[in-house]
């Protein structure tokens, strides 16, 4: 393997750089040669490539984002574009290419190994947690602290006002963000995609807090289940509570990685590139407990990973 790839695509995620990092250090070290791809498939399509140095991934372990830039780009779904992004690769001979992204972007590598016979591998880069195989992508123990800290200061408004607060946390259609966020942030309730809603049930619970002396609750939606705004409108219209809605958005996405974040990017970098030059391809680096892994792309295809039963009814059970 002489030239190695990099792209990151789909939504951006604290630790994509540090992941960078690691992939490009550990090729220079192996004497393979780093070319970054810019603005993920797009960027491949328009052949926006160029070799990197060790100097192209200094000072960047920190920074959220990342300096490869990224897209969500429909037409490399279509043959021809996959065909253009191929020949981009070809032409500037690359032997191997690793996409850090989530489960469409890795759809997207193995289409490109299909068509060119380029070995692949992928690395989780979502703030969603929502890829098979692995029970963490890069960027996901970032969200759920940024998303932590807004709650604690909204918890100081909560109390002083005697409120109810819906907090719109992100995740697409999964829950996974909201679980997390609603078990570290002493949440009344999680409303999520996966688990049917009962909203006239939760406003009975909510009186009843209120009638018991509770103060403030804090109620995290996630965005594929409700818009916070909606179940603000409905607690008012049920409840003799004082609602208020928050949508914490795009602030989840970004920001410096977290220790555990900049540590899991650079461990699952250094190893993608290990297991491309052992030869492996179409593989995605993961994490199972504290030992790294790799798992076929194929699998993370395969379904969805659900979001742990005994996580849910740990928020139930706090609740009181
Ligand atoms: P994520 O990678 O976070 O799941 P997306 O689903 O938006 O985010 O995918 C990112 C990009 O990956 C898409 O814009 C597209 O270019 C590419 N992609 C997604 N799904 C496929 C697919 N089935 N085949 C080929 N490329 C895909
Ligand atoms: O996949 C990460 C994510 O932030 C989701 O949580 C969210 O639904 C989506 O991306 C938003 O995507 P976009 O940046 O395209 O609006």
């Amino acid at each position: 393997m002489k030239r190695l790839a990099i792209l990151t695509s789909g939504g951006d995620a604290p630790g994509m750089n540090a992941a960078i990092r690691a992939v490009a250090r550990t090729a220079l070290g192996n004497d393979i040669a780093p070319y970054a791809v810019y603005r993920g498939y797009e960027g491949l399509i328009n052949g926006e490539i160029e070799p990197m140095s060790t100097l192209s991934v200094s000072g960047i372990i920190n920074r959220g984002g990342t300096i490869l830039r990224t897209s969500r780009c429909e037409r490399f779904k279509t043959p021809e574009g996959q065909k253009a992004a191929a020949e981009i690769l070809t032409k500037h001979e690359i032997d191997a290419l690793i996409v850090i992204g989530g489960d469409g972007s890795m759809r997207g590598a193995c289409a490109l190994n299909e068509l060119t016979g380029i070995k692949v591998a992928g690395l989780p880069g979502t703030i969603d947690n929502d890829i098979p195989g692995t029970d963490y992508s890069i960027g996901f123990d970032t969200a759920i602290n940024t998303a932590l800290g807004a709650i604690d200061r909204i918890r100081d408004t909560a109390h002083s006002h005697e409120r109810v607060f819906v907090i719109e946390v992100m995740g697409r259609n999964n829950g996974h963000i909201a679980i997390e966020v609603a078990i570290s942030g002493g949440a009344e309730a999680a409303l999520i995609p996966e688990i049917e809603l009962d909203m006239a049930g939760l406003s009975v619970k909510l009186d009843e807090w209120q009638k018991r002396g509770k103060r403030s609750c804090i109620v995290v939606v996630a965005e594929g289940a409700h818009r916070a705004t909606d179940v603000e409108k409905f607690l008012r219209s049920t409840t003799g509570c004082d609602v208020r809605a928050v949508v914490l958005g795009y602030t989840q996405r970004g920001g410096s990685p977290t220790a555990f974040d900049r540590s899991l990017a650079t461990r699952l970098g250094a190893y993608a590139v290990s297991r491309l030059i052992e030869g492996h391809s179409n593989e995605m680096a993961g994490i199972a407990g504290s030992h790294l892994c790799s798992v076929p792309i194929s699998y993370v295809q395969s379904g969805s990973k659900p979001v742990d039963p005994d996580r849910v009814r740990l928020v139930e059970s706090m609740a009181l």
